[in-house]
């Protein structure tokens, strides 16, 4: 499998090598074309690996049914988020923060770190406006994806945000509005706005066939990433009947897979039912998470999505109830999506975010550690029976010194004894199911150690 991989790396530089060399010569003679030949694709060798330890080539995670699977066995995901990680590389001063969070999560056994690969317009923007990108910026992602790669870290990268940081879906309608192009000022016509569509789908190319300038691999073709993710939290509260995210997940997930047929895909979503799903709506936080314009099963349904994606919030959804109920409406939430993911889906489900805020009027420290228990006992029990639920990912993860970027949510893990070791368990455990332990040196001084 390794060398299978590796020659095909190696085949498709040689042929990016030849495809550029031809276009420019003429008709030599054969063996003055095949001399230089070899020279420029010595030359080029040189150019694009300046010393980048390339280590085994690894595999491209995928899936059969409900589970993940990585190298034929199923593949079970302790993760975590760490949006910061383009933003931070951008700047010579924080790079190194990046480094040191993607160590630190491989020493813990995560698996798969989950982080922006969009920034539109605003500070170190990627797109500074719609097709135009800014080299620095991507450099900054090129060095992501190698350091994941060099820690043994997978990226789940997502591509838009519903939300306004990071310039989300309201700087793509003020782009075409300025361009005078935008038909509505509803910032829900990123949606569905012909215009606003293009500029999205240039972004998508633009994003799935860079070439990376640190190990010289496309984006589509690199397994360091686990997945592309369509949105952060689409919402289209405009469309209640859910029709136009529908069709914009259709439309996109069909985009994607006609550039990358290798990665995974999902959509983003929160994980709330919609109105085409009356038997779950009962499962729903309160009434109002049904009119998001966002409906779990039709949404995940779309053939192009490879698995579903959740999220957990009960102090945002529930705030007014106490902590005990909060749990046990977590339980009840996690169940449902997995028994979803196997009844009606046939895919796996990730819940790809999941925190408590710490600005609860009764907050403890011990809270996060009881929402942490639960969630991993499920994916875990979900995981030994080999039931739909695919992992789980803390929101969020920092190093230390990094207050300007926290928000409520946020973890610097080895701050606090119990909840470290909470997060390193649940990575053996999960390690253990697969039987990968002896495969990884972080993981055996992890799980071994004290067993
Ligand atoms: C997928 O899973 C099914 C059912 O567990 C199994 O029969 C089949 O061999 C698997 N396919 C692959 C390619 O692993
Ligand atoms: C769209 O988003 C912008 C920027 O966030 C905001 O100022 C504006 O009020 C929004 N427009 C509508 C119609 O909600």
């Amino acid at each position: 499998m390794r060398l299978v991989l590796k020659s095909t790396t190696r085949g498709s530089i040689l042929n990016w090598g030849k495809r550029r060399r031809m276009g420019g010569t003429g008709p030599f003679i054969p063996i003055l074309g095949v001399a230089s030949c070899v020279v420029f694709i010595y030359l080029s060798f040189g150019d694009l690996w300046p010393a980048y330890p390339v280590g085994p080539a690894w595999s491209f995670v995928q899936r059969n049914g409900t589970r993940f699977m990585l190298d034929g066995k199923p593949f079970y995901i302790n993760g975590w988020n760490s949006y910061w990680l383009m933003d931070h590389s951008a700047d010579n001063q924080r790079k190194h923060k990046t480094t040191a969070m993607l160590e630190a999560g491989s020493k813990m056994g995560l698996t798969v770190c989950r982080t922006w690969a969009f920034n539109d317009g605003g500070h170190n923007a990627l797109q500074v406006s719609p097709g135009r990108f800014e080299e620095k910026v991507f450099r900054a992602l090129d060095h992501v994806i190698a350091e994941a790669k060099a820690h043994k870290v997978r990226l789940l990268l997502s591509l838009v945000n519903n939300l306004k940081p990071y310039g989300g879906k309201d700087r793509y309608v003020k782009w075409a509005w300025e361009e005078g192009v935008g038909l509505s000022a509803s910032n829900d016509s990123f949606f569905y706005d012909p215009s606003i569509k293009k500029y999205f789908k240039h972004y998508l190319q633009t994003m799935l066939t860079r070439r990376n300038t640190v190990t010289g691999l496309e984006y589509r073709n690199d397994p360091t990433i686990f997945a592309w993710e369509l949105m952060n939290e689409p919402r289209c509260m405009t469309d209640p009947s859910g029709d136009t995210v529908q069709n914009w997940i259709e439309e996109m997930s069909a985009y994607v897979k006609s550039i990358d047929k290798n990665h995974l895909l999902t959509v983003g979503l929160e994980g709330f039912y919609g109105p085409k799903n009356p038997k779950r709506l009962t499962v729903n936080p309160a009434d109002w998470a049904a009119d998001l314009g966002s409906d779990f099963v039709r949404n995940s349904k779309v053939s192009h999505i490879d698995f579903a994606s959740v999220h957990i919030y009960p102090d945002h959804w529930i705030a007014h109830r106490s902590f005990e109920d909060k749990l046990s409406f977590v339980s009840k939430w996690m169940l449902s999506h997995i028994e979803d993911g196997h009844y009606e889906l046939n895919k796996p489900v990730l819940f790809t975010e999941f925190g408590l805020s710490n600005l609860n009027k009764d907050f403890q420290p011990s809270q996060r550690d009881w929402l942490y228990k639960t969630v991993y006992d499920i994916i875990y029990k979900s995981a030994k029976r080999k039931r739909a639920g695919g992992g789980a990912m803390m929101w969020q993860l920092f190093v230390e010194d990094m207050d300007d970027s926290n928000d409520d949510f946020g973890i610097v893990p080895w701050e606090r004894a119990s909840t470290y070791k909470l997060i390193t368990e649940q990575s053996c455990k999960l390690a253990k199911l697969r039987g990968a332990i002896e495969e990884n040196q972080n993981l055996k001084e992890l799980c071994l150690r004290k067993q």
